[in-house]
Parts: C-alpha cells; sequence; structure tokens
C-alpha cells in the first residue's frame, strides 16, 4: 500500500513517516503540509555514491538536481553528504552558495543564461558551467576575458536517444531546445570553436535523456553514444576530454505498479557500457558525473491536505475536495502523473473507495488524482499523498493567491520546519 520505504502505520492506525505521526504533524503545523524524510534524502545520495564506487573504478560524482526541490536545507543535507549540486537558475545557485554549498560542486545548467547569472557563476566560480548553445559560449568567453579567469565547462550534447518510449528511436529527440546535437555534427562544430577560444577551458560533455525512466537500456546506449563523441572529439581536436555528465533521469515509485530498478543497476549497465566502447576506441574512461533529482527526494515526501467536502455523484465519481490543489502539487494537472494516497488517520482501514482528489482552486482540471483508491472519508480527515518530495514544493504556485504550505522536515523521529508557510502578507509583499 505504501510506496515509499519511510511509511508504515502506527497502533493508533495513523499513518508515519520517518516513525513520526502525520496526524499529529497535520494538528501541530496545519495543513497543507510538506513532510520530508531526512534519512531518505541521505539514503539516496549514498546508495548513489556507492553505486559509482562499487561499479566504476575511475571515480564520479553525485550531483543533486535541486531543480526536483530547492531550499536551504536541501543543499546544507547534499553538502554535508559530499555531493555535488545540478543549478539551474540564478535562484538555485543563490540558495545554493547561501547555504554555504561549495562553488567548486556546482554545475550549473540551463538553455538561457542571463548574462547576470553568467557573471554570478563566473564571479562565484561555479566548478562547472554546461553550455546550451553557441550563443552562450561567445558570450561567456568574451565575459569569462572580461574578468581575466576561465570558464570550466561542458557542453550540453543532445545525443539523439528517445527515453521516454522507452525505446531508441535515433532522431526523435533531436527536436529538442536543448544542446548541440550529435547527429548533425553541430555538437562536433561546438567541440571544435570551444577548444580553441580564449578563456574557456572544455572540461567534458553533458547529456540528459529525460525523467522519470525506468529502463537502464536507454541510458547505456546513451553512455555508448558518449564515449564515441568523446573519442571523435579526441580524434578530430587532439582534445581527450577528462569528465563525463550523464544528466539524470531514473524513475521513482509512484504506485505499486511501478518496478524501480535499484540505483546501483543504472552504473552498473552505464559503466559497463561505458568500459566496453571505450576500450573498443582506446579511449581513457572519464570520470562519471550523475545528476539524479527526483529519485532523492521523491519518496522522501509526502503531502498532507485536509479533507473539506465529499461529493458524491450517482453514476459518475466521487470527488474528495483537500485544501490544497494544483498550487502544491501541479503534476497531475501538467502530465497526468500518478500518485498514491492514504487517509492518514485511517490508514489500517481498507482502501475500498474509488475516488478523485481534487484541489480548492477555481478550476475544473485542479485535480490531485483521478480513479484513485482511498480510505473512507469525511470533512476534517487527513489525506496523505505520497511521493511529493520531488517537483511539487519547486513547482508550486501562488495562483489564486494561496499561500505555500511550510516543509516539515523530520529526522530521528523529530520534526523540524525547514521552510516557513507563507503568510498573505508574503503574498502580496511585492504589491506596490
Ligand atoms: N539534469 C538535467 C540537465 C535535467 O534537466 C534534469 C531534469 C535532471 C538532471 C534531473 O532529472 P531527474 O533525476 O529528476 O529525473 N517537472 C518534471 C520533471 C522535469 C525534469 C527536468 N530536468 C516533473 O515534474 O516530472
Amino acid at each position: 500500500m505504501f510506496v515509499s520505504d519511510s511509511l508504515s502505520v502506527n497502533e493508533k492506525g495513523h499513518l508515519t513517516i520517518g516513525g513520526v505521526d502525520t496526524v499529529y504533524l497535520a494538528e501541530k503545523y496545519g495543513t497543507p503540509l510538506y513532510v520530508m524524510d531526512e534519512a531518505s534524502i541521505r539514503g539516496a545520495l549514498r546508495d548513489y555514491k556507492k553505486s559509482i564506487d562499487e561499479n566504476y573504478e575511475n571515480g564520479g560524482m553525485v550531483a543533486f538536481a535541486s531543480k526536483a526541490c530547492a531550499f536551504k536545507a536541501i543543499y546544507e543535507i547534499v553538502k554535508e553528504e559530499g555531493c555535488g549540486a545540478d543549478v539551474v537558475s540564478g535562484g538555485e545557485l543563490y540558495t545554493a552558495i547561501q547555504a554555504g554549498f561549495p562553488p567548486e560542486r556546482l554545475y550549473f545548467h540551463g538553455n538561457f543564461k542571463t548574462e547576470d547569472e553568467l557573471a554570478m557563476a563566473l564571479d562565484y566560480g561555479v566548478g562547472r558551467i554546461i553550455v546550451d548553445n553557441g550563443e552562450e559560449l561567445e558570450a561567456l568567453s568574451a565575459m569569462a576575458k572580461a574578468r581575466n579567469v576561465t570558464a570550466n565547462i561542458y557542453l550540453r550534447i543532445t545525443p539523439g536517444v528517445d527515453a521516454h518510449t522507452h525505446s531508441f528511436i535515433m532522431t526523435g529527440q533531436n527536436d529538442s531546445k536543448f544542446g548541440f546535437t550529435l547527429e548533425t555534427g553541430e555538437a562536433l562544430q561546438a567541440a571544435k570553436k570551444a577548444a580553441a577560444m580564449p578563456n574557456i577551458a572544455l572540461k567534458g560533455m553533458h547529456c540528459h535523456i529525460g525523467s522519470q525512466i525506468f529502463d537502464e537500456a536507454p541510458f547505456a546506449h546513451t553512455a555508448e553514444l558518449m564515449i564515441g563523441f568523446l573519442a571523435q572529439v579526441r580524434d578530430e581536436t587532439g582534445l581527450t576530454l577528462t569528465e563525463l555528465n550523464m544528466g539524470g533521469g531514473f524513475g521513482s515509485r509512484y504506485v505499486e505498479s511501478d518496478v524501480v530498478l535499484p540505483y546501483g543497476e543504472y552504473m552498473r549497465r552505464i559503466a559497463g557500457a561505458m568500459k566496453e566502447v571505450a576500450a573498443k576506441l582506446s579511449f581513457p574512461l572519464p570520470y562519471i558525473v550523475i545528476e539524479p533529482g527526483r529519485s532523492i527526494v521523491g519518496n522522501a515526501g509526502i503531502t498532507l491536505y485536509t479533507v473539506g467536502s465529499v461529493k458524491h455523484i450517482p453514476g459518475i465519481r466521487t470527488f474528495v475536495i483537500v485544501d490544497g490543489g494544483m498550487t502544491d502539487n501541479p503534476r497531475y494537472a501538467l502530465y497526468q502523473s500518478k500518485y498514491t494516497a492514504v487517509v492518514a488517520n485511517k490508514a489500517n482501514l481498507p482502501a475500498d473507495q474509488v475516488v478523485t482528489i481534487a484541489g480548492r482552486c477555481c478550476e475544473s482540471g485542479d485535480l490531485i488524482q483521478e480513479h484513485t483508491k482511498l480510505q473512507p472519508c469525511q470533512r476534517g480527515d487527513i489525506v496523505a499523498v505520497m511521493t511529493t518530495g520531488a517537483y511539487n514544493y519547486s513547482m508550486s504556485s501562488n495562483y489564486n493567491r494561496i499561500p505555500r504550505p511550510a516543509i516539515v522536515m523530520i529526522k530521528d523521529g523529530t520534526d523540524r520546519v525547514v521552510v516557513k508557510a507563507e503568510t498573505y502578507a508574503d503574498v502580496m509583499r511585492n504589491d506596490l
């Protein structure tokens, strides 16, 4: 019934997270409320690190893709675990720096970095800037020259692998706004150009084939293509690049039918593919970087809501209407994402009702999940939606001027607020 190891049921029949009663949390902090289990976040980071240690003797870095969930305490946890972080905007970069994150372990992404953001990256001294297009390369070179510094970069490569269909369609994914296309030769041209540019140090290549991917085969295939590309760059420019960033995208469990591979399995396949092609092409194995986001924080988080009403429409459906919705979790509205929910104060009862969980926004599409199983419930009950640690808080909004919920972190059986709930004053703080 639970799709995350952090969750259980206590003797009162209440859902617990990290051993803490969620009904108690709802009473103490109010709802909606994001709750995250710190042990689960640290455990996932450690599992990924171990998977590199065990499968890839040439070393590597786990860089948490912070777009999945960005706030100060997360960067502190990731820093303490000795990992890196992928930041994709000035806002993420700023938060990481404010959290004391070592800039040399930051990977700065984005298909449109403004001049201000590039300046921030150079001035903070971020470890690697992942250049997405030719114009950015020119701008960065000029800015680095003006500062008399060297920008350490990767190029983002679009490898032409369609991972979303779990099959290899070699041309499909070329239709992407991101990166330099491998197949058209654009990527090689960019590599040649970057290798010769002043104040630019081309350190390696980057790719990212998608998100919520369960199959390890597209990753292995991409690894082969990327090592092949590194060998081609060596042959054509004489430059042997020593780093390869394979991006993120490893899937998380949202519903019972999701079959998630142990993280080590992805690395085993990726490392195996890299070693095989590298040996064939006599290319020295690069340092590897991976950027998991969802799979670090997704299953660590739940969202607690209070039920406001239950609307039965005979012969049609039953709506369970809760005090949050697309403002704290836009993923069903955007992607029809699957979720598992439970009535937290009746978690020991059978989930024998089929309901649609709807939010409170003035919008019919404001749904959390349709036709999902839930325990019988009524106004005042607490509904917990699982696997909301990734791309929920980070994608939240103030639509309808609804303040964002707080985030409570659970550690060693204790709870602490790591992000305060917004107030009405917060919501209108920029209004003049
Ligand atoms: N690296 C790069 C360059 C990325 O663009 C992404 C995600 C990641 C790493 C991390 O991917 P992950 O391990 O989290 O799958 N909002 C969508 C997901 C968008 C992912 C964007 N890029 C959602 O809610 O499903």
